[in-house]
């Protein structure tokens, strides 16, 4: 197959359309058979339920050209779960789970010319959604819905590549303790942007949130999960209200299986900040983005974690390296994370 005639390696992480998007209606209790389209665009109700009260779930994954020129992509029955969950917590009819990767690998295959070359730097990004498509004006669940499946050729996150990132200490909260925090749902992103903007023009990168009820522990960022480097120990966030990451989850193992480090899922502090050695952020988008600092604007306390603001720390880059090769196939993978197009 022909790739796309693209400067792959000047990609930044934005949208452009490709072949191909993938979708199913949900109408008088059940999905239908589903269909690929090279429409791109939806007509739907002006007062559907995801325009008036945002009912609307997404997921984020991503394919790959392996070094030996295969397609495939990362453990979607993952993703496809995390949506089934999301789902039901907005109350919208999931999507079967063998069919949401069914569907991932369908839409994968007809927009092939799009799977960033090996080597290249870029991936493909896929977003799936799900939305309340049927008119709604009482507070109420839609009785119809669309699943769609979008992809999306991408270079890095965050401008800059390797280069360690600076945090804000967010000041705004995101997920309540009985909340949305856990789930992948619109709401979640577009309550972020204010901070975000904000960040940005501060000079930050992301915001750290922590949790809302005591702003004590670490949570998470707006878009990615969390870690760090402490010796030889790999250390990562436990909380109810943060987004279970399938990278987060999926590094747990690497260090403990591929690395040898010790692996500690638990409440951190953030008074311990100082102690680490390096942090990065993990997310399919962010793969592992160093983090340089974190910043309380409040207070003016700045912590500069050890590996410093200029590279990749050595166990972060190994995390780094061992995930990316078990993605592109150049390190072997844990049965089952891998599924061929
Ligand atoms: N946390 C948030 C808030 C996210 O939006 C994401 C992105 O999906 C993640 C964490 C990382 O999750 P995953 O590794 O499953 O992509
Ligand atoms: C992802 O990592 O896939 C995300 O969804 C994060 C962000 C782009 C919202």
């Amino acid at each position: 197959m022909e790739k796309q005639n693209i400067d792959w390696s000047a990609l930044d992480f934005s949208y452009r359309e490709t072949d191909k998007s993938y979708v199913s209606n949900f109408k008088n209790g059940k999905w239908d058979d589903g269909v690929l389209t090279s429409d791109h665009t939806i007509t739907m109700s002006e007062c559907a339920g995801v325009l008036q009260y945002s009912q609307s779930v997404f997921e984020g994954m991503k394919a790959y050209t392996t070094v030996d020129g295969r397609i495939v992509t990362f453990r979607p029955d993952q993703n496809a779960k995390r949506m089934y969950d999301s789902a039901q917590r907005l109350e919208m009819p999931p999507f079967p789970q063998d069919r949401f990767v069914q569907a991932i690998l369908e839409t994968i295959k007809a927009n092939e010319s799009w799977v960033p070359p090996y080597g290249s730097g870029a991936t493909l990004y896929i977003r799936p959604y799900m939305f309340g498509s049927s008119a709604v004006i009482g507070v109420a669940p839609a009785e119809e819905y669309q699943f769609r499946v979008i992809t999306t050729p991408v270079g890095p996150y965050f401008k800059g590549g390797a280069k360690p990132i600076r945090l804000k200490l967010a000041e705004f909260d995101r997920a309540a303790p009985r909340g949305t925090g856990h789930i992948k749902a619109g709401l979640n992103y577009a309550m972020s942007l204010h901070a975000i903007v904000q960040a940005h023009k501060e000079g930050f990168n992301e915001n750290l949130y922590p949790d809302s009820r005591t702003r004590t522990l670490v949570e998470e960022t707006g878009g990615a999960n969390i870690i760090f480097i402490k010796g030889d120990t790999f250390v990562t966030v436990k909380s109810p209200t943060i987004l279970p990451s399938v990278t987060r989850r999926s590094l747990e193992y690497v260090a403990e299986h591929y690395l040898g480090l010790k692996v500690e899922e638990r409440e951190i502090p953030l008074t311990e900040l100082p102690e680490f050695d390096e942090c990065g952020l993990c997310g399919t988008a962010a793969v592992i983005s160093p983090v340089g600092s974190v910043t309380n604007t409040v207070t003016g306390e700045e912590v500069v974690f050890k590996s410093g603001m200029e590279k990749m720390g050595p166990t972060i880059k190994k995390l780094y390296d061992t995930l990316t090769g078990i993605q592109m196939g150049t390190i072997e993978a844990p049965e089952g994370w891998i599924y061929e197009v």
